[in-house]
């Protein structure tokens, strides 16, 4: 894991994370893990906690695990604040990163009010797996800050980083967090603004058909995994992906995918929107393609 004890990443020393919620709160575990001090905000206290609180578990996990000590415990949690007022959050960022829920009009108005609130020289970044991003900022001022920073699920084990620039995006911006992603102990990529970018395209497209061949009866859910686990070595197939994710957050994902590329591949099946209407979404509901 990478966690620096001491000293503070030379691009962004002051970070503000918008939304706490799984991902919010995962993208605020490693960029106070990298030495920045951060500010994570939601719009109620008892959320802004539950966070802290998801970043508390994981570090006590990591230590119980001998994979962090205390000290880097402590000094990870001494990094973070919280506060439920996003104008102050974001004030003396120089890094602002967006993980509200994927709602176009409510990222747009965040990002609208902040392109106001913070200095010109802060960059605005969204956590967006798939929204476009030239809506997500449209009208927004000082649009060559704006750019896409994508993490994936658990944020503080996953490798990658989604960056996606606009056409708007300066390079000085698109050179800044990559270096950042880089001290954040990740890798990297860099995707034009497009439909569901790059991991999100092909994942969300693996995820439709593994359904459709449930759908059909080409193999039991657990075969279907297996066949990506053990013949391709996915660390985990495609239906197990989906009920981890959200059967829900899938379904939005490629409604609005199947309008923008305007593929028949990503076609929702009949079994997953029967299973988002039962209330059948995973594992937070306890029951998708396997009891959780
Ligand atoms: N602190 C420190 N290290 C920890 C830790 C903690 N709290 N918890 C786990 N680890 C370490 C483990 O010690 C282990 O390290 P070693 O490899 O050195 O042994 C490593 O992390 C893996 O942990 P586990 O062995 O416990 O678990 P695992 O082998 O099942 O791996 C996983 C966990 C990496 C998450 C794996 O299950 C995986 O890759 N799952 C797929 C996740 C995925 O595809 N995510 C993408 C979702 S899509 C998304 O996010 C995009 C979107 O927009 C929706």
């Amino acid at each position: 894991m990478n966690m620096k004890d001491t000293g503070v990443p030379d691009v962004f020393p002051r970070v503000a994370v918008l939304g706490a919620g799984t991902m919010g709160a995962g993208i605020a575990q490693v960029c106070a893990q990298a030495g920045s001090s951060v500010v994570l905000q939601d719009v109620a206290d008892d959320l802004v906690q539950k966070g802290l609180g998801r970043v508390r578990d994981f570090l006590q996990k990591g230590v119980d695990k001998g994979k962090t000590t205390p000290n880097q415990r402590d000094a990870v949690l001494s990094r973070i604040t919280t506060t439920t007022d996003r104008r102050a959050a974001a004030r003396d960022a120089h890094l602002v990163i967006e993980a509200v829920p994927e709602k176009l009009e409510l990222k747009n108005e965040l990002f609208r009010e902040l392109g106001s609130a913070t200095s010109p020289a802060c960059v605005l970044a969204s956590n967006t797996s798939s929204l476009s991003l030239a809506r997500v900022f449209a009208g927004v001022a000082g649009q060559a800050r704006c750019i896409g920073m994508h993490f994936f699920n658990p944020v503080p084990l996953m490798a990658l980083l989604e960056v996606v620039r606009t056409d708007a995006s300066s390079q000085h911006t698109i050179d800044a967090v990559l270096a950042f992603g880089k001290a954040l102990g990740k890798e990297p990529i860099l995707v034009k603004d497009s439909p569901g970018f790059a991991s999100s395209r092909l994942g969300v497209c693996l995820g439709l058909e593994a359904i459709r061949m449930l759908e059909s009866g080409v193999a039991t859910a657990e075969d279907i995994d297996k066949a990506m686990v053990l013949g391709y070595g996915h660390p985990m197939g495609p239906l197990k992906l989906t009920d981890l994710v959200g059967l829900d957050v899938r379904l939005a994902i490629a409604d609005y995918l199947r309008k923008e590329l305007d593929h028949p591949g990503f076609d929702a099946p009949g079994l997953m929107r029967r299973m988002v209407a039962e209330g059948r979404l995973g594992k937070k509901s306890g029951q998708g393609f396997y009891r959780w």
